[in-house]
This record gives structure tokens, C-alpha cells and sequence, in this order.
């Protein structure tokens, strides 16, 4: 896909609509993570041109051969769909609409029941720090979670780096600031829907990190297809993870890589939950474009923002109702 079929004019409101029709499942590379640690450093360079090219033309792609275990994965689904379904109380004492919380959870039923989620929006790194806050109930939440947390932003760290030499970016001097970056994980429960073509899930957005990292117990995910108009669903594959781009990696990359406009359908056969890791820099650390990706032919086409930005943008600005962050950051002399 040309990157440019994402550009202002296509990003927006005009896809928020419903998804009337059946999708095509969005033909995305599977990308094996284990030829990135090869020691023959062709297969790395081979794996990184691959990477490049799924980020310049789809801005997203699955991994396979990740290092996280199938356990590890399944529990952590497992956790996440008993928190829904365990007693009001808890969620309750987590509920807020504050966005500048670490914990939250909340529900989105909108315009008289057109969108349906529920979410819970947790801090993950560093761990230690989180995790007190996590929820209690079920028991094993924290544990699995946890887990899960961990390993995945080990992954989450290995793609940023591994997408940021595709583009050429000498990563000595950003590592520091991601190994303190932001780790958000937003976990999502999807109710079951008969009609799937009356509610959405969640509406079409973008996510604001460097990276997201999605892992879902069934098909509900889907992307703006190649043509820039149409939905694609993402397939599920078993022990996949769905990687896409962000707004700061579209920033870093000065353009060169567009952040991925998403939504969430609802599943006609079963309730679905999904857990959304996004990577970023750290609260207060602004992000502008990488000094690679600047010079006379290619002015620096964003404004500098931090996550604290992003958080007071979303706190004035509903990025499910067609308004973007990505959007507000762009300058108007490129
Ligand atoms: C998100 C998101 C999609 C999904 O949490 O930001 O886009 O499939 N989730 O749950
Ligand atoms: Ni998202």
C-alpha cells in the first residue's frame, strides 16, 4: 500500500462508519522474529528490509517465534476475561475518567449503544512500580499479567529498534530513553454481538505510541486496507502478535512511516478480549523527528510532543469521534 493512501485527506471521520459489509482479511507479512537474533547477519539485514517495507506500506505486520510462551500468552487472556467477568465491586473502585490515571477502567456505550468495550488501562513499566495499583481480583491477575507485561515489552523493545535501523536511524542515542519509556496496556472486553454490523467494538483511531503490540483471543481487529478506503480485518493466528505503528514512530520517522488507523469490531460467535501493549519514550520526553530523517529535501514536517502532550490532547479531544493527535502536531509549511 502507498503510505500516502493514509494521508490527511483518507484519515478521519468518514471512517467511523459501521462495518456494513463483509471484509477481506488484510493480507499482512508474518514476520520471524527468530532470524532477527540470527548470527548470520544477511538473514538480519534480510529481516530488516522486510520489516521496513511492511512498516512503509502497511504499517503493520504479525510476528511469529517471538520468545513468549504459549502459556504465557493464554494466561494472559485468561486473566484479562476473568477481571471483566468478576464482581462489579473491583472494577467499580478502578473506574475513572481521568486519563491522566495509571489504573483505570471504564466503558464506552455510546449514542444509544453503537460502540460496546469495556477496558482496563494499566502503566507496566517499571513493573514494581505498577503493579500495586493492578487489580486484586481475580487473585491471579497480577501474576499472569505480569508475566505477560514483561515478556512483551522485551519484544515491544527488540521491534523498535529493529524498525528504527530500517529506517537508517542510529539507535545508540534513543535506547536510554526507551528502556524508561512509556509500557500502557489497554485490556479489552468486547461483548458478544449477534449483529456486529449494528455496534462497534471501538471506533477508528490511532494509537499514540511509538508501537503497538495486540494480542487477541479471536478475529475482531481490523485496518484500513490498500486502497485506503476499505476495511481489512487482521487474521488471528495462533501465537501471532499484531504489531502496529504510532503517531511518535511516525514522528521519529519524520513521515517516512504512517501510524495505522484501527478500529474493533464485535465478534458475532464469541466475546473477545484483546490486550493492546503500546511503547513509548518516557512522560516528559518530547519526541521530534530522528536527525536522520531531516535535512533540505525533507523539512521536519511534526511538532515536538511528549506522552503528557498526547494525555492533555485526549483530555479536550475524543480520538474515537475523528479527531487525531497525530493530526494536531502536524506542520502546516510541509
Ligand atoms: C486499542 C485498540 C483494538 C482491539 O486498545 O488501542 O485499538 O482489537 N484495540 O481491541
Ligand atoms: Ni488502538
Amino acid at each position: 500500500m502507498s503510505s500516502s493512501l493514509l494521508s490527511s485527506t483518507t484519515r478521519g471521520s468518514s471512517k467511523q462508519m459501521l462495518p456494513f459489509r463483509p471484509v477481506e482479511l488484510a493480507p499482512l507479512p508474518i514476520i520471524d522474529l527468530s532470524y532477527l537474533n540470527h548470527q548470520h547477519s544477511l538473514c538480519r539485514s534480510i529481516m530488516l528490509e522486510t520489516i521496513g517495507k511492511a512498516c512503509k506500506e502497511m504499517g503493520c505486520f504479525q510476528v511469529i517465534n517471538h520468545g513468549i510462551s504459549r502459556s504465557v500468552m493464554k494466561e494472559a487472556l485468561e486473566a484479562a476475561l476473568d477481571f471483566f467477568e468478576s464482581s462489579a465491586d473491583e472494577k467499580e473502585a478502578l473506574e475513572s475518567n481521568d486519563v491522566r490515571k495509571p489504573v483505570r477502567y471504564g466503558t464506552s456505550f455510546k449514542d444509544g449503544n453503537s460502540e460496546s468495550r469495556c477496558f482496563l488501562k494499566q502503566y507496566a513499566h517499571p513493573l514494581q512500580e505498577w503493579i500495586p495499583f493492578w487489580p486484586t481480583s481475580p487473585p491471579h491477575y497480577r501474576e499472569k499479567m505480569g508475566k505477560y507485561a514483561v515478556e512483551v515489552r522485551r519484544v515491544a523493545l527488540q521491534l523498535i529498534n529493529a524498525i528504527l535501523e530500517s529506517l537508517g536511524v542510529d539507535t545508540a542515542n534513543l535506547n536510554n530513553q526507551l528502556e524508561g519509556g512509556m509500557q500502557v496496556m489497554a485490556v479489552n472486553f468486547y461483548p458478544q454481538c449477534p449483529k456486529p454490523d449494528l455496534m462497534l467494538g471501538f471506533p477508528a483511531h490511532y494509537d499514540y505510541g511509538c508501537l503497538t503490540i495486540l494480542h487477541q483471543n479471536c478475529q475482531g481487529l481490523q485496518i484500513i486496507g490498500v486502497d485506503g478506503e476499505d476495511w481489512e480485518a487482521v487474521p488471528e493466528f495462533p501465537g501471532a502478535l499484531h504489531v502496529h505503528i504510532g503517531d511518535h514512530m511516525e514522528v521519529l520517522s519524520n513521515g517516512r512511516y504512517k501510524s495505522v488507523l484501527h478500529r474493533a469490531v464485535l465478534n458475532p460467535e464469541e466475546k473477545r478480549v484483546s490486550v493492546a501493549s503500546i511503547y513509548g519514550f518516557p512522560m516528559d520526553e518530547k519526541v521530534t523527528a530522528a536527525k536522520e530523517m531531516v535535512d533540505e529535501q525533507h523539512p521536519r514536517r511534526y511538532k515536538e510532543s511528549s506522552f503528557r502532550d498526547f494525555l492533555d490532547y485526549i483530555d479536550i479531544n475524543d480520538i474515537t469521534e475523528g479527531k487525531s493527535f497525530i493530526d494536531s502536531l502536524k506542520l502546516t509549511n510541509t
